[in-house]
């Protein structure tokens, strides 16, 4: 048994330390329903040596940018929030905890005032996160990790 476990324990660290800034869920391809509560589950980059402060959760429902030039057209999407997770000892107690699941907007529906809705069906969108984060190497600011994954917006066919 002894010489089992250690090996699965050991490669038990390597994932962990492998997921860093990245969605574990949604799945990559999810298909998500206007409306619909799904689970939400993202990895810091929080390690001995990293601490990990705030992350933004946002949805692209356009092509993902591939410029931050300044421009009134940057992206169609939907911001849900920003959030922190537990970590001794640069963010041991935050009170901004990632909720557990996200609600998916109805796009359909006007977001009120001049403000349209519309309805989409089969769309290819992008669930970012931006996570601020520092290690003990002088960095002027905090450092960002961009993750992303694509989902499907009102999927049509299962
Ligand atoms: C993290 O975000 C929360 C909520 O927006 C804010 O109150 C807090 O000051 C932020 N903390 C840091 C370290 O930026
Ligand atoms: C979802 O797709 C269906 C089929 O095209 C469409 O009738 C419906 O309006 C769409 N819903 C939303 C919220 O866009
Ligand atoms: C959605 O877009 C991503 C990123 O461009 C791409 O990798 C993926 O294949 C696309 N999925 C679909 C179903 O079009």
């Amino acid at each position: 048994m002894r010489f089992f476990t250690l090996p699965l324990l050991a490669l038990a660290g390597l994932a962990a330390a492998q997921n860093k800034a990245t969605i574990s869920l949604p799945q990559a391809g999810a298909s998500i329903a206007p409306g619909e509560v799904f689970d939400f589950q993202y990895n810091t980059m929080a390690d001995y040596g990293i601490s990990s402060y705030n992350f933004t959760v946002w949805l692209f429902t356009s092509e993902f940018p591939s410029s931050f030039a300044p421009t009134q057209n940057f992206a169609d999407g939907h911001f849900f929030g920003r959030y922190a997770l537990p970590n001794y000892p640069g963010n041991p107690y935050p009170t901004n905890l990632p909720p557990p699941t996200l609600t998916m907007p109805n796009f359909d529906k006007s977001p009120g005032g001049f403000g349209a809705g519309l309805a989409e069906a089969n769309q290819n969108c992008t669930l970012v996160v931006m996570e601020e984060y520092a290690t003990g190497v002088g960095s002027f600011g905090l450092r960002f990790a961009l993750a992303a994954t694509s989902i499907i917006y009102n999927a049509t066919s299962a």
